[in-house]
């Protein structure tokens, strides 16, 4: 009997680009879906943009343009990049939509009439200078715990302490440098230990991989499930919590609601009701995710479809990482790939098959190698599929496939006898098996070609006959190997379809030979990966990330029109050589102290470290322009070989730079991201 199913994949977060990590995922699903269909079951294939939060706000505001204007570009160029990988969603939407919106509040209500909304009041750290509070991984610090610096807001990737941001060691916002403050805040709580029983019982109840099953275990064992926090004050990126103004809720908690209002926006279009896809028994629900969101949706989500009347899902599939030769994907090594680049020199379907050699039903990281990669592609689907037909389709473009199916030696049946297998294969999401499988029958149809030689059988006119059954023989195998690779290899598909001037539209077409049929005429189906095009793939991704993280001063859309005042005001200084120059050592440093000098009207007393132990006093006259608290943690540049200075408070051990006539307009310089205490400036 057909099934009911709706997919999604986990919703990109739209302020940035698809790469090729995020590809594993959609990847996997997209064949999914695609196997469900041609299975004859009805899939629904449902994902959106994930819009809101703080990082989108910011990227706005610098980027002088509305939230709605930034979301709309990032949604086109995201469905732009999955189109050219063939991931065919029937719907894409987004969750600053209405649709999405309305789930919400009803998901909302439901929460509420439950009691589990509870008020809490919390310390959160708050940028003064980027006038906004700091999410987690805007954050970072030192580990209360162990003491690694450089740590997120949330646990540290040293020793994996959990922590709240405000109780970060010198912490840090990655948005302006600066030290955050604590402020206090009400924020609403999700109390989920309200479902314990219910989330322990549907947590082992087969609905993830046994790992993650495993895994949550532990969250049930002893203490309460923590309550989650839902809510963000302005300003936020959002949508305005209904009964508390003021009031956003956090990303996460409208991000799989997206999942819902995704599919309410199709069932608009489409004239179809919401609750036969997420409140109806014979629907069965699939996510596919990444370990990294396991806790959202293994816990909050299905607490709240469970309090609001939703379907859980039949399972969660969870996949693990991409790593690129063995590592993490790269910036300044190339390997971190945008979608759009690896389409600009490579064909989607390697990708594709590559990807699904290496996915299994486990929860493990997967390792693109660039090597296997290029011999996976070029043996198996050029060498061994694709060569099928195109070492006989020309043989019998007059004459067509034979009328009845010739004596193989048992090979069609065997080849139609493994469907079953390797349909169980996909199901579960082991490819790597399925791919397998299917490449132990293409060594099994190879051998017979060569053997067979239609390229000699073709030189004598008598032999016609055998030629044209050798050949039905071969592409007929060829079409079943196809009709298995379709979920993943669309393209190869159509091509064959276009061949055969039969269209692959189910699994069981891989039971019954075509027959007494003329075929169309061979086009070239795929061409063998040339590395070469790797190669300039990587090193293009290195340029591309060199000019990404360069300022943008050279756009061609912007106009500027500064005023000349400043440089009236002070007229450039008399020339000097290079040797006058180099004599100026100019320093990164980081602030590590800053107080006001109380008898002082103007100085602030800096400390400055150059790293490692190495530090400097400073008194500079900055007070008027800044709030010492606000400078700790930053990096800005020192001139470190100035003649030290007694002054009245101590000695002043260099001088900081910074821009501005003075007072209150005073600019500190400094570093791009990346740079580090110590290094010299010139
Ligand atoms: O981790 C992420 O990229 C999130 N944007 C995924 C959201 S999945 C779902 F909850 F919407
Ligand atoms: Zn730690």
């Amino acid at each position: 009997m057909s099934r009911n199913i709706l997919v999604t994949s986990a919703l990109p977060y739209a302020n940035g680009h698809i790469h090729i990590g995020h590809l594993v995922e959609y990847l996997q699903t997209d064949i999914w879906v695609r196997f469900q269909k041609l299975r004859g079951n009805r899939a629904l294939y449902i994902c959106a943009d994930d819009t809101h939060g703080t990082a989108i706000m910011i990227r706005a505001r610098a980027e002088g343009r509305s939230e709605e204007e930034l979301i709309a570009e990032m949604s086109q160029a995201h469905q732009r990049d999955f189109a050219g990988f063939h991931i065919a969603f029937d719907h894409y939407g987004s969750t600053h939509s209405d649709h999405n919106r309305a789930v919400c509040h009803e998901i909302w209500a439901a929460l509420r009439r439950d009691g589990m909304v509870a008020e809490q009041e919390i310390d959160q750290l708050y940028d003064t200078q980027a006038q906004t509070f700091l999410a987690d991984r805007f954050v970072r610090g030192t580990c209360p715990k162990c003491g690694s610096t450089n740590q997120p807001g949330d646990n540290c990737g040293h020793c994996g302490a959990t922590y709240t941001p405000s109780a970060l060691i010198d912490p840090l916002s990655t948005l302006s440098g600066t030290r955050p403050e604590v402020r206090s805040a009400t924020h609403l709580f999700v109390r989920i230990e309200q479902l314990h029983d219910f989330l322990d019982h549907w947590t082992q109840s087969g609905t993830l991989p046994s790992e993650s099953a495993n895994y949550l275990k532990n969250f049930f064992l002893n203490s309460p499930l923590r309550d989650w926090d839902i809510s963000r004050p302005a300003p936020y990126f959002g949508f305005e919590i209904p009964d508390s103004p003021g009031n956003y809720w956090y990303v996460w908690f409208d991000a799989p609601i997206g999942y819902i209002g995704s599919t309410s926006e199709w069932c608009a279009i489409h004239g179809e009701k919401l609750d036969d896809w997420w409140r109806s028994e014979s629907t069965e629900i699939h996510h596919f995710i990444g370990k990294d969101i396991q806790y959202f949706h293994t816990l909050f989500w299905p607490a709240m479809l469970k309090t609001a009347g939703f379907s859980l899902p039949r399972f969660v599939h969870i996949h693990g990482f991409l790593t690129v030769e063995g590592e993490k994907m790269s910036k300044s090594r190339g390997t971190f790939v945008r979608a759009s680049k690896y389409l600009e020199h490579l064909d989607p379907e390697y990708l594709r098959y590559y990807y699904a050699t290496k996915l299994s039903s486990r929860v493990e990281d997967i390792d693109l190698n660039l090597g296997e990669f290029v011999a996976r592609v070029n043996s198996d689907l050029v060498g061994k599929v694709v060569n099928l037909a195109s070492r006989t389709a020309r043989f019998i473009a007059d004459t067509g496939l034979s009328d009845t199916y010739p004596d193989d030696g048992g090979l069609f049946v065997r080849f139609a006898a493994r469907n079953e297998e390797i349909a169980e294969d996909y199901e579960k999401g082991d490819y790597g098996k399925a791919m397998r499988a299917i490449m132990e029958l293409a060594d099994l149809a190879n051998p017979y070609v060569e053997e067979s030689a239609p390229w000699e059988l073709r030189k004598d006119p008598a032999r016609v006959q055998e030629l044209r059954d050798v050949c039905t023989v071969a592409l007929n195998l060829f079409r079943t190997l196809v009709i298995y690779l379709s979920p993943v290899l669309p393209t190869l598909a159509e091509k064959a379809s276009t061949l055969f001037d039969d269209p692959i539209t189910h699994w069981d077409q891989a039971q019954t030979p075509l027959l007494g049929k003329v075929i169309g005429k061979f086009t070239h189906m795929m061409q063998r990966v040339d590395p070469k095009n790797i190669e300039k793939m990587l090193d293009e991704s290195k340029e591309e990330t060199a000019s990404v993280s360069a300022p943008s001063n050279t756009s061609t859309t912007q106009t500027w029109s500064d005023s000349g005042d400043a440089l009236a005001a002070t007229p450039i200084a008399p020339e000097i050589t290079i040797d006058d120059f180099a004599k100026l050592d100019l320093r990164v440093v980081r602030i590590i102290d800053a107080a006001e000098v109380p008898e002082a009207r103007k100085l602030v007393r800096l400390i400055l470290s150059l790293g490692g132990d190495e530090t400097r006093q400073v008194f500079a006259g900055i007070k008027a322009a800044y709030d010492p608290a606000t400078l700790i943690g930053r990096l800005v540049v020192m001139v470190a070989n100035l003649a030290p200075r007694k002054m009245k408070f101590g000695e002043s051990q260099g001088m900081i730079v910074a821009a501005g006539p003075g007072g209150e307009d005073i600019f500190l310089l400094s570093p791009d991201q990346g740079a580090q205490p110590g290094q010299r400036v010139g």
